[in-house]
């Protein structure tokens, strides 16, 4: 009787019909390319980079169908066909029945929190994304990150490190009053440690805790299709249940959604807003009008808006999905082996290095995560990023560094965009990183602007 092979390689579930050119750089070039970026790889040209895993965002590589649908796409300013079939295909899918597209992400977080937020108004989530601090900040409220203790020990293996503590949760409500709660917001994956998930029983508890104290549940999305893997593998009662169908239950928990289309929806830019409250939609679709456009187009092409229809079908093909997440943990995996200490268990979308227990010589206000991202460019032209110190350090009265509450690297993987042998080549130049360990010297900031200074700081080494 013929048995069927079981193969170990997880190959790309995909033929590559159009490349794109990887300019091979040479050591010299690089050292040059990297002082020119005053040791900040975000002031890198794309260019000057081999492979680039600086964000999952907008990064992804399109199908064929998606490129088919480019062409299809409806221009027309109102109703057209594109942003029909992109709104139900979002309807179906959350079942939320007001759609409002946006540009990306952001656009749609500065929408509804601006409507509920405001001075005296308080989030609670498992992490606020910065994007999402940002804006809730803006609006005078308050953002409160309740992730589970387990979280913040890199090293230390739970199937869902990116749950929201409920008992915190609780305490939080009962110190600020229900009534001051704008809303619990659940972000899936969780991006901070490199995209945690968060399991279908902690959204039921949140959602539960919302609905006893009335207060609004709202689902950061936009890797929801990657979280629906780590629940059907890891989470008893859900083997045989699909992808979409888990993605559909954690939906209906909550009162609405944002998205950033430019992860789970496979596409390099766009997003949405998806309420269940009419009220409070035409509220935000009448500032959607005035500021991204009109409300069957936000800041959309027909095209884009095309193409997330398609993605939002796609990312939920198993074969797709089952890649994505074993090629993240294949990363991961062969960096432990190599003993570089990384957030474990692997997330979805990403890789977070340990840089503190990589370079434990190298004191926090030499920014050993730095270190990490400029070693990678120089050895292989590896583009990643600090989420540590650069990040997020702030400054005493004195002027001294108080540190972040982890200095990690993400290498975070473009959807269907590099092979195993680009991957290999990440774990190559990570051997020799470890082979040149003993670095005891790091860099210092030369020049910041006062807000979000990861994106353009200025470095200098550190004579040792
Ligand atoms: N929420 C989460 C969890 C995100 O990761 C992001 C973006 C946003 C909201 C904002 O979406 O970029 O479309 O405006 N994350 C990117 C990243 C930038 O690199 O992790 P956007």
């Amino acid at each position: 009787m013929y048995s069927p092979m079981q193969f170990n390689t997880i190959i790309e579930p995909f033929r590559i019909k159009t490349v794109e050119r990887i300019r091979l750089s040479s050591p010299e070039e690089r050292e040059n390319f990297l002082q020119n970026a005053h040791f900040n790889p975000f002031l890198l040209h794309s260019e000057e980079v081999i492979i680039d895993l600086l964000t999952d965002s907008g990064t992804s590589a399109m199908s064929s169908e998606q490129w088919a649908g480019i062409l299809r796409g409806d221009e027309s300013y109102a109703g057209a066909s594109s942003w029909l079939r992109m709104e139900k295909a979002i309807q179906d899918l959350t079942g939320c029945p007001y759609v409002l597209p946006t540009h990306q992400g952001r656009a749609a977080e500065h929408l509804l929190y601006t409507r509920i937020g405001g001075p005296g108004k308080v989030f609670i989530s498992n992490t606020h994304f910065d994007t999402t601090r940002a804006n809730i900040e803006f609006s005078g409220a308050t953002a409160i990150d309740c992730p589970i203790a387990e979280n913040r020990d890199p090293s230390l293996l739970h199937p869902f490190k990116g749950n929201l503590d409920t008992q915190q949760l609780e305490e939080n409500i009962t110190r600020h009053g229900a009534e001051n709660i704008a809303a619990v917001i659940l972000t899936v994956t969780n991006n901070s440690g490199g995209g945690q998930p968060v399991s279908m029983a902690n959204a039921r508890a949140v959602a539960g805790i919302c609905q006893r104290h009335g207060i609004r549940f709202i689902l950061d999305a936009c890797r929801i299709a990657e979280n629906a893997w780590f629940i059907r593998h890891r989470e008893p009662g859900f083997e045989t249940q699909s992808y979409r169908d888990i993605a559909q239950q954690m939906f209906a928990l909550a009162d609405g959604c944002i998205m950033s289309a430019k992860k789970d929806a496979l596409v390099n830019m766009g997003g949405f807003l998806a309420l269940r409250d009419l009220d409070l939609a035409v509220q935000c679709r009448t500032v959607l009008i005035v500021t991204e456009g009109f409300s069957t187009y936000g800041g959309l092409s027909g095209r884009d808006m095309e193409a997330i229809a398609i993605g939002l079908s796609e990312v939920f093909e198993p074969d797709y999905l089952n890649y994505r997440i074993k090629s993240t943990a294949y990363l991961a995996d062969k960096l432990h082996a190599l003993g570089v200490p990384t957030m474990r268990p692997a997330g979805g979308h990403a890789v977070s290095v340990d840089a503190r227990a990589f370079y434990p010589d190298i004191p926090l206000d030499q920014y050993p995560g730095q270190v990490i991202a400029c070693e990678l460019y120089r050895l292989g032209g590896i583009r990643c990023c600090e989420i540590g110190s650069v990040m997020f350090g702030k400054y005493d009265a004195e002027g001294r560094l108080i540190p972040a509450a982890m200095d990690l690297v993400r290498l975070a993987i473009p959807r269907r965009v590099y092979t195993q042998s680009h991957i290999d080549y990440v774990v190559e130049a990570f051997g020799e990183l470890v082979r040149r360990r003993d670095q005891k010297t790091g860099y210092r900031i030369v020049y910041e602007p006062p807000f979000l200074r990861h994106f353009t700081a200025r470095f200098a080494p550190v004579e040792g």
